[in-house]
């Protein structure tokens, strides 16, 4: 098969992490007879240096034109990159939000599993990590706060900050509907995660997943509270199957989720919209502290090589190659600086991409 992706390797940390990526994919390009073509493409601080905006519309209309997007990390150090002084809608996130809708990509796909061999780098109590867990963070991606009006102004001589958070029944129903989806193909379990003791939108949300969920009579469906949910995914991470929440809770469990998996640099992630096309990326940031060392880690963004091949290019095979592999440096007791421990051999970023690469 030709795949034309669209690679993003962005700021900090991605293009290392992303290069790392691509060396997978052109192994298994090799091994099973298909040609990935990429095409680079600049978003976030790197394309504020060259062209002034976090994203043009050109880039846009290529990442448009691609069969999926692959892409690093965006954004700098917000504390002392030049590009924090520049109003919010020229900032690098906001290259990252604006192909985020654009592209319609309203479904996140976050799946937080731990690997046996990193139980000893979960922070979490040894008899809770020795249950495991494998759960899948849907975070719906295109509204709610994230996208809402905002501004700040002064309302009778103070200053007053607003943002909205709106979401209507569609934009919910189509969110649950992927999770729904998902949940049938896993563990067949959604707990969906709002805060209806407190905001509309979240009194909505529940009415809907529930209209949906008489759709999937074989799904177990329950309600949780973010604020319990943050909770139970310390206490009992071996509950959850499907994790079904809104943009900005979902931003936030992730990242929680991401960190007893041992590390950020493992978490992966998709986003899909109502067609094959999707946008795939780690979850974690640019992490600027550690950019240009060689030193991060690339395997979530390995991973989110193998999700695009499994939900893009219908690549089963070939993804599970990825996720084995992965597994295989694991077991091997490869670990790049954010999960090694002890009896466990240091590598770089670039040595873990060539080990994963040699394993497919
Ligand atoms: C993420 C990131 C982004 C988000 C930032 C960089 C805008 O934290 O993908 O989780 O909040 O969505
Ligand atoms: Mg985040």
């Amino acid at each position: 098969m030709n795949c034309n992706i669209a690679v993003i390797k962005g700021d900090g940390i991605g293009p290392e992490v992303v290069s790392e990526a691509m060396k997978v994919l052109d192994a298994v390009g090799v091994k099973y007879g298909h040609t990935f073509n990429y095409e680079q493409l600049l978003m976030g601080g790197c394309s504020i240096d060259v062209h002034g905006v976090p994203l043009t519309d050109e880039a846009v209309a290529r990442a448009k034109a691609a069969d999926a997007v692959l892409l690093g990390s965006i954004g700098g150090n917000t504390s002392t990159s030049p590009w924090y002084k520049l109003p919010p809608e020229k900032r690098p996130e906001a290259g990252l939000l604006k192909i985020r809708k654009e592209l319609g990509l309203f479904a996140n796909l976050r799946p937080a599993f731990l690997y046996n061999e990193l139980k000893g780098a979960c922070p979490l109590k040894e008899e809770i990590a020795d249950k495991g867990f494998d759960m899948m963070i849907m975070r719906e991606l295109t509204g709610g706060l994230y996208f809402g009006a905002r501004e700040t102004k002064e309302l009778d001589g103070v200053l007053t900050a607003v943002d909205t958070l709106t979401y209507n029944e569609n934009e919910i129903r189509r969110i649950a509907i992927k999770g729904f989806d998902i949940a049938m193909k896993r563990r067949k379990k959604v707990t969906s995660v709002d805060k209806a003791n407190v905001l509309d939108s979240s009194r909505l949300w529940r009415k809907i997943v529930e209209e949906v969920a008489k759709d999937y009579p074989e799904v177990t469906y329950e309600h949780m509270l973010v604020d319990n949910c943050a909770m139970q995914l310390v206490k009992d991470p071996a509950q959850f199957d499907v994790v079904l929440t809104e943009n900005m809770f979902g931003d936030i469990l992730s990242d929680e989720a991401s960190m007893i998996t041992g590390s950020i640099g493992m978490l992966a992630s998709a986003s899909l919209n109502e067609t094959k096309f999707g946008m795939y990326e780690p979850s974690g940031g640019s992490a600027p502290d550690i950019a240009g060392q060689n030193k991060a880690n690339p395997i979530a963004t390995i991973l989110s090589a193998a999700m695009m091949l499994r939900y893009t290019f219908d690549m089963d095979k070939e993804a599970d190659a990825i996720e084995a592999a992965v597994q295989q440096v694991l077991v091997e007791n490869y670990r790049t600086c954010d999960i090694v421990s002890e009896g466990t051999e240091l590598v770089s970023c670039s040595q873990m991409g060539d080990l994963i690469a040699a394993r497919v």
